[in-house]
């Protein structure tokens, strides 16, 4: 795969933040060995549609309503007629089943909005995490990347990085700050290094 580039599907639920911060690190050239050539949602008013439609990305709509049992069949469908190498969830609210880890084993990313292995696994995801944070009173917290097994969270860790709780937080400011100080840097950094890899090594 010498000088080609890792094909990216980017997997989302809403805002789209985190592929926001994918679509510009390609722009800037921070990604260089992988390029975005899909975005899925599983819900059909996510922003994050709009800002892949905006970057001139193809869209997938995929949705529970729509595909019921066959819904993870037609991602796995939809990603393999796009040739993917590299899956990034962003912010994508959905446990995948061991049946798909397995599919598309160490080539599949997520990005969680904690420093794992606290404040993970099923049930934290979104504001929930902060929520929690906030409620054990830590002093730190931060963001991970890591890669998607059938654990939820419990793949290998490839980037983290920490952020600061200060006393007067409230979820949204602490979400905000951890999207913003570490989520938005340690996953086109992570996105580059995974990319780099599958083109020089074809395999991990
Ligand atoms: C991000 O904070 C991401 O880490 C989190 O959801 C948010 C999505 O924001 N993901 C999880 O909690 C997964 N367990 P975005 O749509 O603006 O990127």
């Amino acid at each position: 795969m010498k000088n080609k580039k890792a094909r990216i599907a980017v997997l989302v639920s809403g805002g789209g933040t985190n592929l926001q911060a994918i679509i510009d690190a390609q722009k800037s050239g921070v990604i260089k060995s992988g390029e975005i050539t899909l975005v899925i949602s599983n819900k059909k008013d996510a922003y994050a549609l709009i800002r892949a439609e905006e970057a001139g990305i193809k869209t997938a709509l995929i949705t529970r309503q729509d595909y019921g049992k066959k819904f993870e069949k037609r991602i796995i469908d939809v990603l393999k007629d796009n040739n993917t190498d590299l899956i990034v969830l962003a912010g994508f609210m959905v446990i995948l089943s061991r049946e798909f880890t397995e599919t598309f084993k160490n080539r599949i990313i997520n990005v969680h909005p904690s420093l794992i292995p606290s404040f993970c696994g099923e049930g934290f995801f979104g504001l929930r995490v902060h929520e929690a944070v906030l409620r054990k009173g830590v002093k730190v917290t931060g963001a991970t990347v890591h890669f998607v097994n059938e654990i939820p969270d419990g793949g290998e860790i490839i980037e983290q990085k920490a952020v600061r709780v200060y006393p007067n937080d409230t979820p949204e400011k602490l979400q905000k700050r951890v999207m913003r100080q570490a989520e938005w840097i340690i996953l086109p950094k992570a996105v580059e290094i995974i990319s780099e890899r599958i083109v020089n090594n074809g395999n991990l």
